[in-house]
């Protein structure tokens, strides 16, 4: 039997053994979501050995290179020794800078960084809480633009992180971890194509960031925003005000039972359609399925599932 290492501490795994079960069978609480290489919450450094790696191209060569490693992806096939992340040693230091409960249990959390961030909409971010509490989020801030980082918390349901940012104040500091590429993205050559962002709860995050990205590129194509919620619409104001500035911009709050009567559009343009959808795995995949039904080629919806709170790992 290969012997893991993390820290002072080594035990014997069955050979073939998944690295993030093996790590928090033993208690490491490593944190996880996606377990499928996107969210990278699951980062380990690798310091002695080498696992057998399904995702090798999940992560840039410099990260690799440096040893990290995604544990979902990874199986201990040799003697192998590991580093958890430490966010104090490896994050960047963040303060919150505003915070705002806009609706329901939503907060809106503005985090200004240390140093400045590169990322584009559509990725997510790791936070970490000072007590070692960790869970990636969608950026909902306009890179560029706007020089905080802003996230949008669902804080309706039980979870380790959500529990934690209903205590945060103004100058907390929290660290910020890995970034994760997502599967949502705008691209300017869609300007003059129909556009709709459909999104579920808090899904609404990096469609608030997308949605800013394509008008200020110019879009001119139509675009529909359609939010469904079981609670309030948070971003109602300030979408309804982005709606009344762009005659091409059509807004719609609706709850989940209406979702399908929304999608069903006669005379649809199918073959032009581009869609970006977001939002619990449920609504990502009845808004998909209706869009694929309906003639809308897989190619053109991007959609990123999030995880609940029950579903994802919490450190
Ligand atoms: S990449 Fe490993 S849990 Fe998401």
């Amino acid at each position: 039997m290969p012997e893991l290492r993390c820290g002072t501490r080594a035990w014997p795994v069955e050979a073939g053994s998944n690295l993030l079960d093996a790590l928090n069978g033993a208690g490491l609480g490593v944190p996880y979501s996606c377990r499928a290489g996107h969210c990278q919450a699951c980062l380990v450094r690798c310091t002695a050995g080498e696992p057998l790696d399904a995702q090798p191209e999940a992560l840039t060569p410099e990260r690799r290179a440096a040893g990290w490693r995604l544990a979902c992806q990874c199986r201990v096939v040799d003697d192998l020794a590991v580093e958890t992340f430490d966010p104090l040693r490896d994050g960047a230091p963040a303060r919150v800078a505003r915070l705002d409960w806009p609706a329901g249990r939503v907060l809106r959390l503005w985090l200004e960084p240390e140093r400045p961030l590169r990322y584009r909409p559509g990725q997510h971010l790791l936070l970490w809480t000072a007590a070692g509490v960790a869970r990636p989020y969608s950026l909902a801030s306009l890179p560029g633009e706007e020089p905080w980082l802003e996230f949008h918390i669902d804080c309706s349901a039980p979870g380790a992180f959500s529990q934690a940012a209903q205590a945060l104040q103004v100058g907390d500091e929290l660290r910020l971890g890995a970034l994760a590429s997502g599967a949502l993205r705008y691209e300017p050559e869609w300007a003059a194509q129909p556009l709709w962002l459909l999104a579920g709860g808090t899904g609404l995050a990096p469609l608030w960031a997308l949605l800013r990205q394509a008008l200020a590129a110019g879009h001119q194509g139509p675009l529909r925003v359609l939010h469904a919620s079981r609670e309030a619409h948070y971003l109602s104001e300030p979408l309804q005000a982005l709606a009344a500035a762009h005659d091409n911009l059509q807004v719609e709050l609706l709850r989940r039972e209406q979702l399908d009567a929304a999608l069903a559009v006669p005379r649809l343009q199918a073959r032009q359609l581009r869609a970006l959808v977001c939002g619990p795995p449920a609504f990502v995949e009845a808004c998909s399925r209706r869009l694929y039904m309906q003639g809308v080629p897989r190619g053109q919806i991007l959609a990123d599932a999030f995880l609940t709170h029950a579903e994802a790992g919490q450190r």
